[in-house]
């Protein structure tokens, strides 16, 4: 059998389904893509004629909505139409860790999967390929493969008309440069036991990408692959932080390090650089679920392995805070501090899982006074994060630690008395170092979590400048 694909259904209009359905209209103007989601305020978002307006912040991610939103690409809440008129659906819907029941705070919560697969058995119509988009634990094909059949068993009628081919296709892109890894992907990765299947969704990809990049496996090799990716990425982010603190305290240069070690063709130079600790929607949820998966196979040291990449995770965030403390006399009680950056990584707006959020909190606990600055992220985000609301104006009576929204990074250093870049923003690298040395207090401290300051100019206005993994006032 050969299968025509004209109609595409996303479910999940968010980081993964906008930006890849964006792409994938752009490049196959000859089918038709509708993303739904069941939030009305993200789709408006998505529909928005003030292209500033769109959910989410992506480099080159709104000229495209521009070339194609309304010619074959359309956002909408109508998940009964559109599934019902899909050849092939996309599952692109959030997997966040479980947080009550069995497995509560390792497993992935599959409530949107199932959720998702119940839609797709009620409306969805004659043969469907359902492509499973979201990250997943290994073998849940099975589960939705069940769901997809076991609500048509109730209608006979209906059983007769469809049928679905489920297929693995993992979404590798990461926020900030997604646009392009979607344009020009290291691999596209299909798992699938359904041979026209998985060559109707690799006619799509290869339309843009060449085949040679297109890696065809069964259905468990894919689903794990993509948590592996992950549970390796995040792994060496772990071991370089690791090794930052030991060059803090030896006098060696993390920067210096890593470009020795990352010249070794086998070790690689990319994903070395030393932060706050990694954050963002999935690397801590992946791994959790890959230690919950060992575990319930009974592989207790694989699990504590991965669990320990967490760890160095949640250490690398407190020796970060506590070490400010410690630089600014011990006690930052009512003292004003400059959080430059708020986002979990520089060119997107989503602050899911960011060291900011850890960081500024701890801070705010030690009665701290926040001037937080990010270019895209908005107040309101960052309230919510916080769990705490913004102030109007600092109470200076208070002891209480507080936080208010600057709109500039000349603004947030009103009276500061630590500028605290936690976000490589680009703009962070050129900063008029006068005109920010004039609004602080002294002594004032530079705390560059994110090895940006590049320029030696700051010291001539006084600045102490920490910076991660910097070992330069050994001993
Ligand atoms: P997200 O939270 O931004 O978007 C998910 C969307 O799905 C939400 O808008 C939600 O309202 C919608 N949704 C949930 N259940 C629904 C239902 N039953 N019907 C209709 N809409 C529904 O999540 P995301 O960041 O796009 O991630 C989605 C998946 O992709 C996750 O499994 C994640 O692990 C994976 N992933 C994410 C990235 C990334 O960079 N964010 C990269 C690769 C893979
Ligand atoms: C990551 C992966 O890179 C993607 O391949 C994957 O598809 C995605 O997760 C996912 O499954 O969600 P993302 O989280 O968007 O993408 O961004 P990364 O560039 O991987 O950065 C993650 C975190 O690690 C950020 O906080 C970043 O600042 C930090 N990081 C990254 C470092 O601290 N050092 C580095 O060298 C690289």
């Amino acid at each position: 059998m050969n299968y025509q694909i004209k109609n595409i259904c996303c479910i999940g209009a968010g980081y993964v389904g906008g930006p890849s359905m964006a792409v994938i209209a752009d490049k196959c103007i000859d089918k038709i893509i509708n993303v739904v989601d069941l939030n009305q305020e993200r789709i408006d978002l998505w529909n928005s004629s003030d292209l500033s307006d769109l959910p989410i912040y992506e480099p080159g991610l709104k000229e495209i909505i521009k070339r194609r939103r309304g010619k074959n690409l359309y956002f909408s809440t109508d998940l009964k139409k559109h599934l019902a008129e899909a050849d092939m659906i996309f599952i692109s819907v959030n997997t966040p860790t479980k947080t009550k029941g069995i497995g509560a705070g390792e497993a992935i919560d599959l409530k949107w999967v199932e959720a998702s697969s119940r839609q797709i058995s009620q409306y969805a119509k004659g043969k469907t390929i359902v492509v499973e988009k979201s990250t997943l634990p290994v073998r849940t094909a099975e589960t939705i493969k069940s769901i997809l059949y076991a609500t048509l068993k109730k209608d006979n009628y209906d059983s007769e008309l469809k049928e679905f081919f489920i297929l693995s296709n993992p979404e590798f892109l990461a926020e900030g440069t997604a646009i392009n890894d979607l344009e020009n992907p290291d691999r596209i990765l299909i798992g699938g036991d359904n041979y026209d299947a998985i060559k109707a969704l690799e006619s799509i990809y290869a339309t843009w990408i060449k085949k040679d990049k297109i890696i065809k496996t069964d259905l468990w090799s894919a689903e794990l692959s993509k948590l592996i990716a992950n549970a390796f990425l995040a792994q060496r982010i772990s071991s370089i932080n690791s090794i930052s603190a030991l060059c803090e305290v030896t006098g060696a240069d993390i920067k210096e390090v890593a470009n020795a070690i990352g010249k070794d063709t086998r070790i690689g130079e990319f994903f070395l650089n030393s932060g706050p600790g990694f954050g963002g929607s999935c690397f801590k949820k992946d791994i959790l679920n890959l230690v919950y998966i060992c575990k319930y196979y009974g592989l207790y040291e694989t699990a504590n392995y991965w669990q320990k990449v967490i760890e160095i995770n949640i250490w690398q965030q407190e020796r970060i805070s506590n070490l400010i403390i410690n630089k600014l006399f011990g006690t930052v009680v009512g003292k004003r501090l400059s959080i430059l950056g708020f986002s979990f990584k520089k060119n997107t707006n989503d602050t899911r899982e960011s060291p900011a959020i850890k960081i500024c909190k701890n801070l705010i606990e030690e009665g701290a006074k926040l001037n937080i600055y990010d270019p895209k992220v908005k107040p309101k985000i960052i309230e919510k994060d916080l769990n705490l609301k913004e102030s109007i104006e600092f109470d200076k009576s208070s002891e209480l630690g507080e936080w208010k929204f600057a709109s500039n990074i000349y603004e947030a250093a009103i009276d500061s008395d630590a500028l605290i870049f936690l976000t490589e923003w680009e703009e962070f690298k050129i900063i008029n170092w006068k005109k920010i040395s004039e609004r602080m207090r002294t002594p004032k401290w530079i705390f560059d979590t994110r090895s940006i300051y590049l320029s030696k100019e700051a010291e001539k206005y006084g600045f102490n400048i920490w910076m991660i993994g910097e070992g330069k006032n050994y001993p």
